[in-house]
């Protein structure tokens, strides 16, 4: 399975790649009051954004991607911040049976899907997720703001002219951040059986220029990432397009559907 998250995408995700500020994972753990006995499974963890804080509150976390380079990441990162109870397992939402029959049915106390959903097809993972809770256990579909260019900032509808002219193509990727395919998350996990409600936590959050760039690569799939010779000249059509500004400010909105077996 390629989707493009591989090599220099996944070294810019781990530098670049805003992570979730301690209110998500006091949310997350009120939510299915998790308790250092419990085990959570992180579907499309990347480079360990949710997983690695979610494990300083829970006996195991099982971080599943499907992307090798995201583990080998994560992996690392890990073992820099000193975690060590998290494994990291090749798959997809596709091998959630095989992963129930490995840690058994009504063992799990949360799965969490950071930023991830829309690459899995809901409608048949949400179901399959059911047999593996324990009571008062669930899943929990978390976003992590509005995309760079998406945002209601002069800063953002720049920068997404400076992408849309440098790709060719009109950029409307919302990343399942948008309302209707909240809606459609919602109605899928109540399909599915679950109690669904929504938390938020709101923060912000500031960049530099670099940090910026290294955002937008970090969200790019191999094939579309500018080819190194042509990065200093992408660097400065967004400089010039964002000038005179140098500090980025955003209003970080992080959505948590939470779905509670019943
Ligand atoms: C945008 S990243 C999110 C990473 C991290 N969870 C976060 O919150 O920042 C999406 C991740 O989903 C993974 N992914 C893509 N398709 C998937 C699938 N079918 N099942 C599980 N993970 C998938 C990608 O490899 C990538 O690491």
């Amino acid at each position: 399975m390629d989707l493009g998250f591989g090599g220099e995408v996944a070294e810019f995700y781990q530098r670049y790649r805003r992570g979730y500020p301690p209110a998500v994972v006091d949310a997350l753990a009120d939510a299915f009051a998790l308790t250092p006995n419990d085990t959570v499974v992180d579907l499309g963890c990347g480079t360990g954004q949710l997983a690695l804080p979610i494990a300083a509150r829970v006996r195991a976390v099982v971080g599943v991607d499907p992307e090798p380079d995201m583990l080998v990441l994560a992996r690392r990162t890990a073992r820099a911040q000193q975690v060590d109870n998290v494994s990291w397992l090749l798959g997809a939402d596709v091998d959630v049976p095989a992963l129930g029959a490995l840690l058994g049915g009504g063992t799990v106390g949360a799965v969490t899907i950071g930023q991830a959903l829309h690459w899995m097809d809901h409608d048949t993972l949400l179901p399959r997720l059911g047999p593996l809770f324990r009571k008062g256990g669930g899943v929990a579909v978390v976003t992590n703001g509005t995309p760079l260019w998406l945002q209601d900032t002069a800063w953002s509808r720049a920068l997404r002219g400076v992408l849309e002219q440098w790709r060719g193509v009109e950029l409307t990727r919302t990343c399942g951040t948008d309302a209707a395919s909240q809606r459609r998350y919602r109605d899928s996990l109540v399909a599915a059986g679950y109690d669904v409600d929504q938390t938020t936590v709101d923060h912000t959050g500031e960049m530099s220029l670099d940090e910026l760039v290294g955002g937008v690569y970090s969200v790019l799939s191999v094939d579309t990432l500018p080819p190194p010779e042509q990065r200093s000249e992408f660097a400065a059509r967004i400089r010039r397009a964002l000038h005179p500004e140098t500090r980025f400010r955003e209003d970080i909105r992080v959505t948590m559907l939470v779905g509670r077996t019943r």
